[in-house]
């Protein structure tokens, strides 16, 4: 698969390479382009972009006193971005300005692997469930899973779908045991990458949740923040 990029081609490439077997595992996503500039992907996104907290992009990077956790460079526990929105965007992209010390590492987890390993009781489980996002002056809930897509607040509480039969809520037991699965399963999942200056990841976030793992505040690390569906 290649994309095109201002008359230029870049090759997707499979950032999970030999280390995990299943082709599910694999994830488009662009690497060490230290000619990247930010404006002319918007313009070439065109109508494609979505505004991230009414800009078209972020500087992601600590701050003293965050809005959300993308100000952080703490852990930053598995999640989507833009839950916010009534339609999250589809594509997250990332560009490193600056990897600071460089133990901050963003790890993504394919969301069909982890499919793959639930048990079928605690994938019926999680279908008949929501995730509620507590953030950006509000409460803003979408169903966990769509088909194979997902969409997972990393902050928030979960709740049943609503409109369901009494016999169709799955039980408080039920819940902590699909949630305590899903979660072993993501972390198994997890792959890292390490940014280093130019470095560009786009993943498609239903498709893989993201975290960032990181034991420590890091003030020089700077990431590019870009949505698009
Ligand atoms: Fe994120």
């Amino acid at each position: 698969m290649a994309g095109s990029f201002s008359g230029r081609t870049i090759a997707f490439e499979a950032v999970c390479g030999g280390s995990i077997p299943s082709p599910a595992a694999t994830m488009p996503f662009f690497q060490d382009i230290p000619d990247f500039d930010v404006d002319e992907f918007i313009r070439w996104l065109g109508p494609r972009l979505v505004k991230t907290s009414g800009q078209d992009y972020a500087i992601a990077m600590h701050k003293e006193d965050p809005t959300d956790c993308s100000d952080r460079t703490e852990f930053f526990d598995w999640h989507s971005d833009g839950l916010y929105l009534p339609q999250p965007p589809r594509f997250v992209l990332l560009h490193c300005l600056d990897p600071g010390g460089g133990e901050v590492v963003t790890e993504l987890a394919s969301v069909d692997k982890v499919l793959n390993s639930l048990p079928l009781f605690g994938l019926r489980t999680l279908r008949r469930l929501r995730s509620h996002y507590i953030g950006h002056g509000g409460c803003f809930d979408h169903p966990i899973l769509a088909g194979d897509n997902m969409l997972l607040a990393s902050r928030g509480y979960i709740s049943p779908l609503p409109g369901l039969s009494l016999d169709d809520i799955p039980s408080t037991r039920d819940i902590g045991e699909a949630l305590a699965e899903l979660y072993e399963e993501l972390d198994a999942a997890a792959v890292p990458y390490e940014w280093a200056k130019g470095r560009t990841l786009i993943f498609e976030q239903r498709k893989f949740m993201h975290r960032r793992e990181s034991r420590v505040i890091d003030r020089d690390r700077k990431l590019i923040r870009m949505w698009f569906s």
